[in-house]
C-alpha cells in the first residue's frame, strides 16, 4: 500500500526556528541535526522528520496497534542520501532496526511531504514543488522529447502547472530509483493525466524510464499520482517489479 502525509512548519513553532520539538529526535538524529548549520537546511530536515514520523506512527498503529513515540522512530539516511525508517528499543541500546518499508521525503516552502510504500520489492518517491513560472530553457535542458511536446501542446494557462508538475514527477521517479539528480533527467518521461484537474484531487501519472537507469532487464515503466495543493505540485511514484498497472489511488486530501 501507498501512504502519504503533508505537514507544515505551522504545526509547531520550533520547526520554523530550525529547532527540534521536545521528544521528536532519536540520539542518532540529534547528532545529525547538530552537524547542520544552515538555518533553512535545519528547518527542512526537521520538517521532513516531523512529517515522516507522524506518517510512520499512523502506519505502525494501523498494522500493530502500537504507536511508538517519535524519538523511537529514527529516520536515517543511507550513504546515497535516501531516507529509511527504523524502530529503536526502549533505553540507550540496542541499535535501531530498519523497518520493512520504503520511505521518501520532500520539502518546499513551508511544506513537508512524505510517502511510504510497504509492498515488498517496491520503492516510493515523493516530491513537492512550488508552482511558478519557469523558462522554456529549463524544460529544454531537463525534459524528455515527449514532455516537451506535451508542454508545447498545452494551453498558456496550464503551462506553469504542467512544467512544475512534470518536474516534480521526474524528481519523484529519481527518488524512487534512489538516483536523485545524479541521473540524466531526460531519460525519464512522465505523462500527466488531467493537467486541468482541480486542486486537491489525485490524477494518474505514467512513467517510462530509459533502460540505462535500471539494471539490465529491470522494469522501465512505473505508475504514480500527482495533485495540486495551495499553489504547490505534489507527485508520488512507485517503482518495482510486477507493478500493478492500476496502482490504487492514494488517500484523498481531507475535505
Ligand atoms: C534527491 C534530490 C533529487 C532531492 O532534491 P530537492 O528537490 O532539492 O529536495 P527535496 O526536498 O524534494 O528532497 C530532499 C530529500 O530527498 C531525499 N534524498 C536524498 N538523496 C536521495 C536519493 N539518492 N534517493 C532518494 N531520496 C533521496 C532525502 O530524504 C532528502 O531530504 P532530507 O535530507 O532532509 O532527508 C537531490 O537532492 C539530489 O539529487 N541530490 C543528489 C544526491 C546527493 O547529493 N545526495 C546526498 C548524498 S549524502
Amino acid at each position: 500500500m501507498l501512504y502519504w502525509l503533508l505537514r507544515s512548519t505551522a504545526d509547531h513553532p520550533a520547526l520554523g526556528r530550525g529547532e527540534a520539538p521536545p521528544g521528536l529526535l532519536h540520539p542518532q538524529e540529534e547528532a545529525r541535526l547538530a552537524a547542520l548549520r544552515v538555518p533553512k537546511r535545519r528547518q527542512d530536515w526537521l520538517l521532513g522528520r516531523w512529517t515522516a514520523k507522524h506518517l510512520l506512527q499512523g502506519w505502525l498503529e494501523a498494522a500493530t496497534g502500537e504507536r511508538p513515540p517519535p524519538d523511537r522512530l529514527p529516520v536515517l539516511a543511507d550513504p546515497d542520501g535516501a531516507p529509511y525508517a527504523a524502530l529503536a528499543g526502549r533505553g540507550p541500546e540496542p541499535q535501531p532496526q530498519r523497518l520493512a518499508t520504503s520511505l521518501s521525503i520532500s520539502h518546499s516552502g513551508q511544506w513537508g511531504f512524505c510517502a511510504l510504500c510497504d509492498d515488498a520489492g517496491r520503492t516510493v518517491g515523493a516530491d513537492i514543488e512550488r508552482i511558478e513560472p519557469r523558462a522554456h530553457g529549463f524544460a529544454e535542458t531537463f525534459f524528455a522529447p515527449a514532455e516537451l511536446a506535451a508542454l508545447d501542446a498545452a494551453s498558456p494557462d496550464q503551462r506553469d502547472v504542467l512544467i512544475t508538475a512534470t518536474w516534480c514527477a521526474k524528481e519523484a521517479v529519481l527518488k524512487a530509483l534512489r538516483l536523485g539528480l545524479r541521473a540524466d533527467t531526460r531519460r525519464v518521461t512522465c505523462r500527466l493525466a488531467e493537467p486541468g484537474a482541480p486542486p486537491r484531487q489525485w490524477s494518474r501519472l505514467f512513467v517510462k524510464t530509459g533502460p540505462v537507469l535500471q539494471p539490465a532487464g529491470g522494469p522501465t515503466d512505473f505508475a504514480g499520482w500527482w495533485a495540486i495543493n495551495e499553489g504547490y505540485a505534489l507527485a508520488l511514484v512507485v517503482a518495482g517489479r510486477d507493478l500493478l498497472t492500476d496502482l490504487p489511488p492514494p488517500a484523498p486530501f481531507e475535505m
